[in-house]
């Protein structure tokens, strides 16, 4: 049971937790206290979202349950040091990306559990997809705690560390491919005669559509193709055309490139 929530810096995904879990209300506002890097920046971001702040993370840990760290992965150090040395005995969920269990783990004490998560910036509009990852010290009832957090900001999986690395290259990155990819459709829209608006709206919301279908029908994405493409048809020529230009080759290849500059960033630590 999460009593009392410090958020570890309040940037982009901080601010995106704490608004969809206040929104959909898995936290209320008197649990929450948030620590970032300017006190100013921590007093504003507190008072626009009516929860408390701190100035400091050297004392007073052991006064909460629940830690949500989400500072840039090479501030987790001097971070684990101030929780290591403190009698913090709840729950730390890390969304450092490429900072290990083990990493976490090893700088402080054993009966803190941790738990990794790798969330996507959707979570902002309640749409997020977020892997989870148990430490060897976390309990059953820590990885219930932390899925519900998530699950009120998306989907979530719970998955092997390894597999959370994966899903990293997969739904992690994957909005900056979707942002690209619908780029390049509404430039098709636009290279027809489409206005850059409209060809933009249009080519969002037909990839919301088909991403909703897949997921509301849970039917196999190539069977939902086989059903809009009539033989001799408009939409095979379309994906024809793509496939000449190797579109799926494109996007197996990114998430491989993903993976390996991941693995390659992790070794470097
Ligand atoms: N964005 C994503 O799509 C995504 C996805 C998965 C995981 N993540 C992970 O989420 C974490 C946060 O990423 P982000 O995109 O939210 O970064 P961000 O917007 O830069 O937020 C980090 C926040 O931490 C603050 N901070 C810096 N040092 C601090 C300290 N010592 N104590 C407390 N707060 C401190 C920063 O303040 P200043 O700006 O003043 O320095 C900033 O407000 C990263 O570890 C990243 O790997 C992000």
């Amino acid at each position: 049971m999460m009593n009392r929530v410090l958020i570890i810096g309040c940037g982009s995904m901080g601010s995106a937790v704490l608004s969809g879990c206040l929104k959909a209300g898995v936290w209320k506002k008197e649990q929450i206290t948030i620590k970032d890097r300017d006190p100013q920046n921590a007093k504003n971001k507190a008072e626009s979202y009516g929860v408390s702040w701190t100035d400091t993370i050297d004392q007073g840990l052991q006064n909460f349950d629940f830690i949500l760290l989400s500072v840039k992965p090479n501030i987790v150090p001097s971070v684990l040091e101030c929780i290591g040395r403190s009698n913090f005995h709840g729950l730390l969920v890390s969304l450092a990306a490429a900072v290990t269990l083990q990493q976490l783990e090893e700088n402080i004490s054993s009966d803190i559990g941790v738990i990794r998560v790798m969330p996507n910036t959707p979570v902002s509009v309640g749409a997020g997809m977020t892997a989870v990852a148990l430490g060897s010290h976390a309990t059953e009832q820590m990885g219930q705690d932390a899925e519900r957090v998530f699950s009120s900001l998306g989907k979530t999986a719970v998955v092997t560390e390894r597999q959370l690395d994966e899903l990293g290259a997969l739904s992690g990155a994957g909005p900056g491919y979707a942002f690209v990819i619908i780029d390049a459709l509404a430039d098709g829209g636009v290279r027809i005669g489409l206005p850059r608006a409209l060809a933009i709206e249009a080519a969002a919301q037909t990839l919301y559509g088909a991403a909703k279908m897949v997921l509301d029908t849970g039917r196999h994405p190539a069977e939902l193709r086989d059903q809009v493409t009539s033989p001799g048809g408009t939409t095979i020529a379309g994906i024809h055309a793509m496939e000449q230009r190797g579109i799926r080759a494109a996007l197996m290849d990114g998430i491989a490139a993903c993976m390996e500059r991941s693995d390659e960033m992790g070794r470097k630590k």
